[in-house]
This record gives structure tokens, C-alpha cells and sequence, in this order.
């Protein structure tokens, strides 16, 4: 295969992308990812003060990445003028009430179009620059799940619909070679080797419905989570938030109890299973598959919670989700607190080459406690701190 060349594919990317905007002014939407803010340099050194650059404040970006992204943006040397638009409150509305991740991942979209259609006619533009890549949208087609940012290749005409037409330079790139371009750019580190973020951003975290407590729960897990693991340098790494509600499956709780005990050698009576009330994404054969979550709590006899090497919950994993079709996840409790409280946290951390798959990241202990007592210290509405021990497949990277 031929050496991806950033420089040259900057090169050429500017002069078509210059000729199929024309003198035409054009709208790009940037999310701090490193997809989104490469495109937006890009094309910025491609059409100038044609290009409006904005960030859409949808509610579900981290604690203070839009001042961050567009004061970065904004300066030398990149001097992209962003413009942040508030618009939490229309994202909050649509989105109440929504539980099931399609719906929400198609209400997402839905709105984010609707206000970039509105923000492109503001700003006279009738181009949108999108940084779409090659993954995204051989997964929204595959059948495992709907991204935020395909709209052609499921049928939507842009034009029609929104009033735009819609430009993507980096359509025949891969992550890495993003990565590459934004590194030729001279994009500070924090941007070309961020960690991917995805579109529709912590309302894909938010498992099930969408509240403003359990929303600035997660934003604060995000912010330890992120800030603690962020030196073990994993692939992809994050906090999501549930309901602590369960269903009532006894076969099925009895099914997993019994399999903890066997393979984690304790009492049964040590291991308390839940399956909780709201259900997270996973693929099987390359399509979605929404199943169940399964939160188990192991303690010892001096009624602790039980270590063991994290190989060994993996694999305790792959047997309940073997044994139990319905389950699509696997959470392990690292803290619990007696009292019951509103939610659940869950660490996620994984390694992966090509996002298509993913490994359970072998975290330490130790470091996974630190999160965990600051994660309750901090969040007082939270009961238990898990740890997601499922890789993709069974499960997907993100919950929704
Ligand atoms: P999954 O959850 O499919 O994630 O295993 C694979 C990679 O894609 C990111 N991701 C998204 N990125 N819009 C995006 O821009 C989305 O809707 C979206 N959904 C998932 C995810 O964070 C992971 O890196």
C-alpha cells in the first residue's frame, strides 16, 4: 500500500475543495474532536473568511471544552474566528423523555441539523463542511448504529431538507491518518492524539433517559475518569451514567449469580446480581444488538469488595454473555455504597487499533479506587462505581 503523504493530501485537498465551494461561503461545526478541528483548519486554509466556523454548545460537550476548543481555534497560529452557539436548551427539549438509543441517537441528528440549517442561513452560507471519515459511515450503513453525521448515504437529501449542500474532505481518510494531517497542521498534542469523542457526545453516555442532574453527574465523572486514566494513556476511555433501577429475572440473576460464584471460586451468597432497567447497544455479526446490563457486586467475608485480576472478570464476562443471549454488558463493582441511591457510574477503558474492535484495558486497582473514591466523593447521588469488563464485540465502545 502506498505511504499516506499528509502534506500531499493537504495539498490536493485544498485545490478540489476550493473548487467545489466556489466563491460560495461555508459553514463548518467543530466538536473539539480531532476529526471536526482538523477539517475546520483545512478548510480554513482552503477558503479563507468564506468559511464561518462554530461550535454548537448542544449541552453534552465535557466541563469548559467549548470556551477550550474555539480560544485554541480562535488564536495563532490557526486564527479559525469560532463562534460558540448556545443551544442547550433546544438539545434538553427534543431529547426529554427519550430512552432508547436509536431514538435518541435520531432525535440528536435531527436537531443538530435543524440548528445547523438555521445557523447556515444566518451566516449566508450554503455549504456545510463536514469532517465525516470512512468508519463512520460503513457503521451507520452497516446496520450497527446511527451516526450523528451521515446524512446522504441513508437517504437524506441535505439540500431539501436543510437548505445546504454538504462538502467532506476527509471522506477517504482512516483515524490514523487524521491524526497524521492534524499533527502536520501543528495542532497542539491534546487535539491530534485526543481521544475520540463522538458527535452526539455525552448524550450517547447518559444510558436511557436524559435528565439535567444525571447529565451534570456524568459531566463530573468525565472530568475524574479522564483526568485519572488519561496517565495510563489507554485506547478510549470515559464515564456513563444509569439508572439505578433494575428488573425483576430471576432465572436469569440466579443464572449469573451462580456462574460468578463458580468461576470467581466465592459463596454465592457473596455475589449480588442486578440487571438493570435500561439497556445498552452491542453488534452481533456486525448489526446492532440491544441487550441487557448485568451489574455484579462480589464481596468477601470481611464484607469488602473481592479483587481478582481483571483477565479473570473478562472471562467471567464471556461466560454470562455466552450463557445469556440477552445480556450485551458486563459491569464489575469496584465501590459500593450500602445506601441506594439515584445512579450508577461505570468506567469504560479500552484498547483498540481500529474501533472496530476493542480490548478491556488492564487498569490497576489501585488507580481504578482513586476514581472511584472521587467519583463518590464527588457525585453524591451515586450508589456504585462499576467497572464495564465487555469488550466490542459483544458490546460496542459506547453504550448507545
Ligand atoms: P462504537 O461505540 O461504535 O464506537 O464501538 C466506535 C468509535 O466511534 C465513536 N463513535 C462516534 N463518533 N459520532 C461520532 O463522531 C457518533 O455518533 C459516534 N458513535 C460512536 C466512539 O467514540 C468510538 O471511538
Amino acid at each position: 500500500m502506498e505511504t499516506f503523504d499528509p502534506k500531499r493530501f493537504v495539498e490536493t485537498t485544498i485545490a478540489e475543495t476550493r473548487k467545489s465551494i466556489g466563491n460560495d461561503k461555508a459553514l463548518v461545526a467543530v466538536s473539539g474532536g480531532v476529526d471536526s478541528t482538523t477539517c475546520a483548519v483545512l478548510i480554513h486554509r482552503a477558503i479563507g473568511e468564506n468559511l464561518a466556523c462554530v461550535i454548537l454548545d448542544d449541552a453534552f460537550m465535557r466541563q469548559g471544552e467549548p470556551e477550550h476548543v474555539a480560544g485554541t481555534l480562535s488564536k495563532s497560529p490557526f486564527n479559525v474566528p469560532t463562534k460558540i452557539v448556545n443551544v442547550r436548551e433546544r438539545f434538553l427539549k427534543a431529547m426529554k423523555g427519550l430512552s432508547d438509543a436509536e431514538e435518541k441517537r435520531k432525535m440528536f441528528r435531527e436537531t443538530f441539523y435543524q440548528v445547523l440549517g438555521e445557523t447556515a442561513k444566518k451566516e449566508e452560507c450554503k455549504v456545510l463542511v463536514q469532517g465525516t471519515i470512512r468508519a463512520d459511515i460503513l457503521e451507520t450503513v452497516g446496520g450497527v448504529k446511527t451516526q450523528h453525521n451521515v446524512l446522504e448515504q441513508m437517504g437524506i437529501n441535505p439540500v431539501e431538507r436543510f437548505g445546504f449542500r454538504v462538502v467532506e474532505p476527509l471522506l477517504p481518510l482512516l483515524k490514523t491518518q487524521v491524526r497524521m494531517v492534524a499533527r502536520y497542521f501543528g495542532l497542539p498534542l491534546e487535539f491530534s492524539e485526543r481521544q475520540p469523542f463522538p458527535g452526539p457526545g455525552l448524550s450517547v453516555r447518559v444510558v436511557g433517559e436524559i435528565r439535567l442532574d444525571k447529565l451534570e453527574t456524568l459531566r463530573k465523572a468525565t472530568a475524574i475518569v479522564e483526568n485519572v486514566l488519561k496517565e495510563q494513556k489507554p485506547g478510549q476511555y470515559f464515564a456513563v451514567i444509569m439508572d439505578n433501577e433494575e428488573i425483576s429475572q430471576q432465572p436469569r440473576v440466579l443464572r449469573v449469580q451462580e456462574a460468578s460464584a463458580r468461576l470467581l471460586n466465592v459463596p454465592s451468597r457473596n455475589v449480588h446480581v442486578k440487571i438493570f432497567k435500561d439497556k445498552a447497544t452491542g453488534i452481533e455479526s456486525g448489526k446492532r444488538r440491544y441487550g441487557e446490563v448485568v451489574g455484579i457486586k462480589v464481596e468477601t467475608l470481611e464484607g469488602k469488595l473481592h479483587r481478582t485480576p481483571l483477565p479473570n472478570i473478562v472471562s467471567l464476562q464471556a461466560r454470562i454473555i455466552t450463557e445469556n443471549p440477552a445480556v450485551s454488558r458486563v459491569f464489575y463493582a469496584i465501590k459500593d455504597l450500602a445506601e441506594e441511591k439515584p445512579y450508577i457510574i461505570a468506567i469504560r477503558s479500552v484498547e483498540t487499533k481500529d474501533f472496530l474492535t476493542a480490548a478491556v484495558s488492564d487498569i490497576p486497582w489501585q488507580t481504578l479506587e482513586k476514581i472511584t473514591e472521587e467519583v463518590t466523593k464527588t457525585c453524591p447521588n451515586v450508589s456504585t462505581v462499576y467497572f464495564d469488563v465487555t469488550p466490542k464485540p459483544p458490546a460496542t465502545i459506547e453504550m448507545e
